[in-house]
């Protein structure tokens, strides 16, 4: 009885019946009419008043307090959006891909075989066994120069950045410099930390390390450089750590997409060459999914603690269940495994895009198609960039504006950056039909190639 006094008041007060102010019954009336027992009703009236829906349960009559009316509607409920019908986002691998069952099973050998204190708050550095099978991944397949004790787990290159970040704003150390053009949230983390952001251009052959102004950190792209597709020749690497070494400033090397590189040998990490300067990202968005959110730093001696010490205030640690999932799949050969078969389809997918691409459109500059999961169109201004845009949104096609998506700091270039590995593999040829017939309603095909430079593919 007790508790259908209590609801039937919560009730009526929520949605208004009783408004503030109004005066309830006196608890021996109340219990009158209800033919229950006064303490019966003193005490649902006490639960209530402690819980701040009503006041002054002794001596004063007993009123409404102040709460906020429900909104009118009932909870509808939430919906996620729906993907896009022809999804050609950059950056994006497809989803169908992720290796289900090879990861039900990993996650099953680990949790049958971690021992309960695995289950604890851990180190914010990030799971031993994961950082154990992470190092040998990355020596083997990337070159690192990295020991088990260099990792730092994250949840990817943004919390990476973010931590690295943190760490030289404890320091007060000076400017962090971008490439340009570069992703426009990665140097809003950086403002947000309180540096100060600077650029240097990219030309064929990587960021111009000759216009690096003064900084504390370069966050570069070297294997794949974001959007545009060059690699980091190895002259400018030689000259970045040349710089680094006299100037004290310290790389980001963001290996985003290292693992797919389609034509030609896979080209080593710049860690390899100098770890004491060279902090090493990489992230399991592309090679298995981005909302997973799982990624890695290798950090030099003199910035770990402080990097370490950013993580565990952000959020004290990754999630150890799908650390040691992923270490799991490292270890069982499966995560390799998933990888070249990725590589493969992805070749595929970009051989069939550039296919269609150069039959329909001979003149239209393509670049990037190396390596990767999108390629660069370049277009020659404002107005082709916006008429190929809405041509495509038209036909339901999502991709991404070079200019549109905010790259570059300074005056931009123009064209569409298209993802191909973010459809789903059926989906794909339609997709690519439905890119070149936007392109034509654009008339793209009367575009000539750009006066600027020209990249190598
Ligand atoms: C250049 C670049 N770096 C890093 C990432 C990955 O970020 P995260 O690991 O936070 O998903 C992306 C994803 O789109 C990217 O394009």
């Amino acid at each position: 009885m007790r508790e259908r006094i209590e609801d039937a008041l919560r009730a009526a007060i929520r949605d208004g019946r009783l408004a503030e102010g109004a005066r309830l019954p006196p608890t021996r009336t109340l219990a009158r009419d209800l033919s229950v027992a006064r303490g019966t009703v003193l005490a649902a009236y006490t639960q209530l008043a402690t819980e701040g829906w009503i006041r002054g349960t002794r001596g004063a009559a007993t009123t409404v307090a102040r709460v906020a009316a429900d909104p009118d509607q009932g909870d509808p409920g939430a919906t996620d959006p729906p993907p896009p019908r022809h999804d050609l986002r950059p950056g994006r691998p497809d989803p169908s891909a992720f290796p289900r069952a090879e990861w039900v099973r990993a996650l099953r050998r680990a949790l049958a075989e971690a021992p309960h204190e695995a289950l604890n708050y851990g180190s914010a550095q990030g799971s031993a066994v994961l950082r154990t099978e992470l190092a040998a991944y990355l020596r083997r397949a990337r070159g690192l120069r990295v020991r088990a004790a260099d990792l730092v787990v994250t949840t990817g290159f943004t919390q990476s950045l973010t931590l690295v970040a943190h760490a030289l704003a404890a320091r007060d150390a000076g400017a962090v410099a971008f490439e340009e053009p570069s992703l426009e949230p990665h140097r809003a983390i950086v403002r947000a930390a309180g540096l100060a952001v600077v650029t240097a251009p990219v030309d064929a052959h990587g960021i111009r390390v000759d216009e690096l102004p003064p900084a504390a950190l370069a966050v570069l792209t070297p294997n794949r450089q974001h959007p545009l597709g060059v690699t980091l020749a190895p002259e400018r690497r030689a000259q970045l750590l040349e710089r680094s070494r006299t100037d004290g400033m310290l790389v980001l090397e963001d290996d985003y997409d290292g693992e797919f590189r389609y034509d030609g040998r896979p080209i080593a990490a710049l860690q390899s060459l100098e770890p004491s300067v060279v902090i090493y990202a990489g992230t399991a968005a592309k090679a298995l999914a981005p909302g997973l959110r799982l990624g890695w730093l290798a950090v030099p001696d003199a910035l770990r603690a402080d990097v370490v010490a950013a993580k565990e205030l952000l959020d004290r640690q990754t999630g150890v269940l799908d650390q040691l999932a992923f270490a799991e799949l490292l270890r069982s050969g499966g995560y390799d495994r998933h990888i070249r078969k990725m590589r493969l389809r992805y070749r595929r997918r970009r051989d069939v895009l550039l296919t269609a691409l150069g039959a329909r459109f001979p003149d239209l500059e393509v670049a990037g198609t190396a390596a990767g999961l999108n390629l660069l169109l370049r277009l020659p201004d404002a107005a082709s960039e916006e008429r190929a845009l809405a041509a495509a949104h038209a036909r339901g096609v999502a991709l991404q504006g070079l200019a549109e998506g905010a790259y570059y700091e300074g005056e931009p270039e123009y064209g569409l950056i298209v993802g191909y590995a973010a459809t789903q593999e059926h989906a794909y040829a339609a997709a690519v039909e439905a890119l070149v017939g936007a392109l034509g309603n654009a008339g793209v095909e009367s575009t000539r190639p750009s006066a600027r430079i020209s990249i190598p593919s």
